[in-house]
Order: C-alpha cells, then sequence, then structure tokens
C-alpha cells in the first residue's frame, strides 16, 4: 500500500491514465465531496461502510481510500470515530517523520487500519490524504477531469460480465424475431452510464419486460437500467411499419424478485444512488419447491434501525417516505411489493443470475416467456473437466456439466449461448442464454 496526497495522487493520475478506471472511494463528509473530489470517486461516510459494500467492485479490484484529518463534522458512531481516530493517529505519525524512519511498521499499522475499515477483505492500493489546493490549481485539474463538484453517482461496482458480454446478442436476436423482415440488425449507438441520448432521429422504442430472479441488491438490473441501446437495420425484405432509416432503442422495463427483504431494501437504495429509483418495480416473493413464484415472508433479521440506516439517503430524497419516516410498513411500500398478482404474468427476459432454481425453469419458465423470449442464467457449475472443486455453493445450488443443454435440446428453444467462464477465484460459471421459439 502507497500512501500519498492529493496533488501526486492527481498527477499520477494524468501521468499513468489506467486503462481500467481504479475504484476510488472518498471518505470524507458529504459537503466536502460535493464541493470537490476525485472524478471517478463515491462518497462513503465510514459510518456506512459495512453498509454499502455491495457497491463496491470483486475483491480483485484495488481500492483507493481519499480520507482528511478532518474528523469534527463527520458525526460518526462509535465505531467511525475509532476508526478515523485510529488512522489519523497513524497518519499524523506516518507523515511528520523523514523518509528514513518511514518503516515497515507504519505501513503496516495504517494498513491495519484500512483492513479493519474494509474489513470484508477488499485490498487497498493507496491511501490519500486530501489537501486544499489553490483556486487556479483546481480548475487546471477540473479542465483536465481529474477533480470534479457536484454529486452525481459514479457506478464502482460492475455487474455480472457474462451479462454484460451477452446483452447485445440478446437484444438483437429478439429484435429479430420482433421485426423479421429485416435481414440485419445491428447496434447503432450505446451509452453505458445513463447519460441521456442525443442527436439520434427516427428513434422507435420497443417496450421488453425483464424479470430477474433472486435479483439480490439490484446490481444488475441497476446496470441495464442505466445502459441504452440503439439498433438499426440493413436488408430490408418488406417494408411494414418500420422503415430502414428508423432506428429501434430497446426499453427495458424492470421487475426483480428476491425472498431476502433486507437485499430488496439495498437494491431500492442502489437505485436511488444510480437515479433510477422509479424504473423498477421489485417484489418481496419466493420461488417454491414447486418451482411458482409466492409471496416471501419478512425476514427475521430485517430491523427498523437497518431500514433507516440504509435508506438514509433515499428517505431525505423521496417526500412520501420522509413524511412515514416512523413507520417501516409504510416506508417498505415503496420499496418493493408483496402481492404477486401485480407481477406481469410474461416477460421478454428472464435472468437467473447467481440463483439457481430447476423446479422453476421445468415447470414455469416457458409459460412466463414471450415468443422469441430470452432466458439468460449466469451460475456456477460442477462437473467441468480440469475446473478446481469447490463446496461453496453446494451441489442443490450448482448446475451440473451440460444439465441445461440437455434440458433445453428437447425443449422448443434456440440455443444461443452455452459457455464456462472461471470468476476470479477460479470457480467455474456455465453462462446459457436460450431463446424461446
Ligand atoms: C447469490 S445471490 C445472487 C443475487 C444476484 N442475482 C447477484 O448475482 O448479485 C442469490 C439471491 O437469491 C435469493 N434467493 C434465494 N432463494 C430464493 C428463492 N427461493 N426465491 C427467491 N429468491 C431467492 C437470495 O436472497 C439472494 O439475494
Amino acid at each position: 500500500m502507497n500512501c500519498t496526497k492529493l496533488k501526486p495522487y492527481l498527477q499520477s493520475c494524468i501521468q499513468n491514465p489506467q486503462k481500467t478506471l481504479p475504484t476510488v472511494i472518498d471518505i470524507r463528509n458529504p459537503k466536502d465531496f460535493r464541493i470537490l473530489h476525485a472524478s471517478n470517486s463515491i462518497n462513503i461516510c465510514p459510518n456506512d461502510l459495512h453498509e454499502r459494500l455491495y457497491e463496491l467492485p470483486t475483491k480483485d479490484f484495488p481500492i483507493i481510500l481519499i480520507f482528511d484529518l478532518n474528523f469534527e463534522h463527520q458525526n460518526l458512531n462509535d465505531s467511525g470515530v475509532a476508526i478515523q481516530k485510529s488512522i489519523q493517529n497513524k497518519l499524523e505519525d506516518f507523515w511528520i517523520l523523514d523518509s528514513e524512519t518511514r518503516n515497515q511498521k507504519q505501513f503496516e499499522n495504517v494498513n491495519l487500519c484500512l483492513e479493519k475499515l474494509l474489513s470484508r477483505g477488499w485490498y487497498v492500493d493507496i491511501l490519500v490524504l486530501w489537501e486544499e489546493l489553490g483556486n487556479e490549481t483546481v480548475e487546471m485539474y477540473k479542465k483536465m477531469n481529474v477533480l470534479s463538484s457536484g454529486d452525481l453517482y459514479y457506478t464502482l461496482y460492475k455487474p455480472n460480465p457474462s451479462l454484460k458480454k451477452q446483452i447485445e446478442k440478446i437484444e438483437t436476436n429478439i429484435i429479430k424475431l420482433k421485426y423479421p423482415n429485416f435481414a440485419k440488425v445491428s447496434l447503432n449507438k450505446l451509452v453505458e452510464n445513463g447519460k441521456s441520448l442525443t442527436n439520434c432521429t427516427n428513434i422507435k422504442e420497443t417496450k421488453l419486460k425483464i424479470l430477474d430472479i433472486g435479483c439480490g441488491v439490484g446490481r444488475d438490473l441497476g446496470y441495464l437500467a442505466t445502459r441504452k441501446a440503439i439498433y438499426s437495420f440493413k436488408d430490408t425484405l418488406v417494408i411494414t411499419g418500420v422503415q430502414e432509416q428508423d432506428k429501434i432503442l430497446v426499453d427495458w422495463i424492470f421487475y426483480g424478485i428476491d425472498s431476502l427483504d433486507f437485499c430488496l431494501v439495498k437494491a431500492r437504495a442502489l437505485l436511488y444512488r444510480l437515479g433510477i429509483e422509479n424504473t423498477m418495480e421489485l417484489y418481496h416473493a419466493t420461488i417454491n419447491k414447486s418451482g411458482s413464484i409466492i409471496p416471501a415472508k419478512n425476514s427475521r433479521d430485517l430491523e427498523t434501525s437497518q431500514i433507516f440506516k440504509i435508506l438514509k439517503d433515499c428517505i431525505s430524497k423521496n417526500s412520501r417516505m420522509s413524511e412515514y419516516k416512523s413507520d417501516t410498513n409504510e416506508i417498505l411500500k415503496d420499496v418493493f411489493k408483496k402481492d404477486i398478482n401485480d407481477l406481469p404474468k410474461t416477460f421478454d427476459m428472464v435472468v437467473s443470475i447467481r440463483f439457481l432454481n430447476i423446479d422453476f425453469i421445468k415447470k414455469s419458465l416457458y409459460g412466463m416467456l414471450n415468443k422469441g423470449g430470452i432466458f439468460f442464467v449466469s451460475t456456477f457449475v460442477k462437473g467441468v473437466e480440469g475446473a478446481k472443486s469447490f463446496d461453496k455453493p453446494s451441489d442443490s445450488h450448482c448446475l451440473k456439466f451440460g444439465q441445461l443443454n440437455e434440458m433445453f435440446s428437447e425443449m422448443n428453444y434456440d440455443i444461443l449461448v452455452d459457455e464456462i467462464e472461471f470468476i476470479e477465484d477460479g470457480r467455474p460459471i456455465n453462462t446459457f442464454v436460450a431463446q424461446k421459439l
């Protein structure tokens, strides 16, 4: 781990623009962050870090942590204070010592505090001490895009890589079946960070419904909702309602179900941060042993104080939520639905990521997909030759090698993708995509 001050850090960003953007967490107070921060960083108060670890990428991405020694404004709880004080002591020691005395021990001490802060095992690569910079310097760095102002949320987490890899192929295949008069469909324009699309003419929207089963904290739905793809046509066979110069904007309508209300609360908080809180319906529902979707029971560990902590930022932005500030049940009405009769009966895509229910696939899936609809699954698989063995997830939550291919070959589907890939710890994942014919 390296320790540095803001200016040398910004210089290093300019001199060595990395191919992949780093994960930068700024733990200063939100007001100071809004005034000025390193571009592509997110602001997390040390008190909230534990609840917001799900917004970080996988642990193989090193973290850069920006902090200041301005603790009194932060209104920290006891553990936040302890962490901050501890960092403060270690770093004050570190920066007043000359280079000869900056021995390994100081680094280790700082590192220990950070390990405590990032208690789930992320690797902290660089520790950056915030410093005040003169106006001219700030303007210069802003022009170079390494400093920014405002509180636009920057997405640090990565969506499921297979979904990201396959989504264009999936959308193209859905469009081809929807508009069979066009021989060729190709991606015309893609926006992946939630910015609006400008300068596009002749756009027709095609509304498609997507259901994420076992959606967890909503990262993949969040990714898709901040992504917009426009497709164009070539080689018209017969002119129908759509003309060759027309372009199709794929406009997904999002639904997610999860049996853990706790996850759905986090999902709603993430959607708020992404600025897309109203684009999604979340359902507190379980897929049972017969493969049916039924309302879920409340989780015993969803405590009022936790809900408020996770939704803190959303409550301040949502007038209904702030009106019902002390009524958990009312607040939760804005988080998820419990009545599964409100859930549409059919979808254009069903995704199942790191979640598996074979009975759902056997008994419910076909009836829930529209013609041309896609089933996307990406989850752990056992029995891959040469792959390392693993205990978690257990056998019942893993596919058997070739299992889906065998099942879907016998049904009325076109198999578009059947791939094995390995995640960072070496466990194999099967990505399988099939289209209902
Ligand atoms: C490993 S997580 C994956 C979450 C998300 N798809 C992702 O990849 O980040 C599995 C999710 O499935 C949910 N889950 C487990 N059993 C379920 C069931 N029977 N019905 C609905 N959701 C379930 C869990 O609550 C959890 O959020």
